[in-house]
């Protein structure tokens, strides 16, 4: 079944154009991996599809529904979550604040409702909740954090950040995780275990669209993969079709490729 569908998206930042037409569909359950050289455009996908920014022209469309004009806010509470190219965590915060942090987030009168005040209550209020917390354990379990949970974020190694910023966007419930770089900066092992934890999440029923410039994560993982180049979709295929399609090989492996 089509989860999403992204129908000649184009965007403009003044007078560079980042997307092109940019036409392609996820089917639920699938993972499909997005890559392209620097500057391609993939990151600024990711963020019209959660709501970032809007399309310049063209469409997103998530279970047959336009979702191009609502704000990132809504486009979560509708099921879809992301991470950053760039971790975003409250780093005063333990890591089980944070995971109650992002289930607040979730909860009905949204964050933008709510003034800080209330809203940092609202997760002291969770804190004395078993079954939050219980939640929060459970998510903390499912990305390898738990022994973590008391940690301050700011001292977590930067592999458990990656994989907390993961488990709030898990917080959220989401149908369709968007995941920008979530292997940029680790060594081998850590990405073999950042495999695993994607792949599991993905066992779990979430359609994945991932970001990623390391080769191995990104064979290992997707069913598919689309291509940017330039902001203009130049392949897509199972991954063994995509890295033997000369037009790949000649704008991305060629030699813009980093490690
Ligand atoms: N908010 C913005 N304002 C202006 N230009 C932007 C903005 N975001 C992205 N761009 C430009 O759009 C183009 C695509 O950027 P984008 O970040 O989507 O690339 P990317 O494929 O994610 O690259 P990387 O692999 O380096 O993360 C680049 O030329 C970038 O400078
Ligand atoms: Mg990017």
């Amino acid at each position: 079944m089509r989860l999403l569908q992204t129908q000649k998206v184009t965007k403009y930042f003044g007078g560079l154009c980042a997307l092109k037409e940019v036409s392609f569909n996820l089917e639920q359950g699938e993972v499909m991996g997005l890559i392209g050289p620097n500057g391609a455009g993939k990151t600024t996908l990711i963020n019209i599809i959660s709501g970032a920014f809007h399309p310049s022209q063209g469409k997103v469309v998530y279970h047959g529904r336009d979702i191009s004009r609502l704000k990132a806010h809504q486009i979560n509470v509708l099921g879809i979550a992301r991470t950053f190219q760039v971790v975003r965590i409250f780093k005063r915060l333990t890591v089980l604040e944070n995971v109650l942090t992002a289930m607040v987030d979730r909860s009905k009168e949204g964050p933008w409702k709510l003034v800080w005040g209330s809203f940092f209550k609202r997760v002291c209020a969770f804190k004395q909740d078993p079954e939050a917390c219980a939640t929060a354990e459970g998510l903390l379990a499912s990305v390898g954090l738990l022994r973590y949970r008391d940690e301050q974020a700011e001292n977590l190694p930067y592999a458990m950040a990656k994989r907390l910023e993961i488990a709030r966007a898990l917080a959220t419930r989401p149908k369709l995780l968007l995941l920008d770089e979530p292997s940029s900066g680790l060594n081998p092992a850590e990405q073999n275990e950042q495999i695993k934890i994607i792949r599991q999440i993905n066992e779990q029923g979430v359609t994945i669209l991932i970001i990623e410039h390391v080769m191995k994560v990104i064979m290992d993982i997707s069913h598919r993969l689309i291509v940017l180049h330039y902001g203009e979709k130049i392949a897509e295929g199972t991954p063994k079709e995509v890295y033997s399609d000369p037009l790949v090989v000649e704008a991305y492996l060629g030699g813009e490729a980093h490690a």
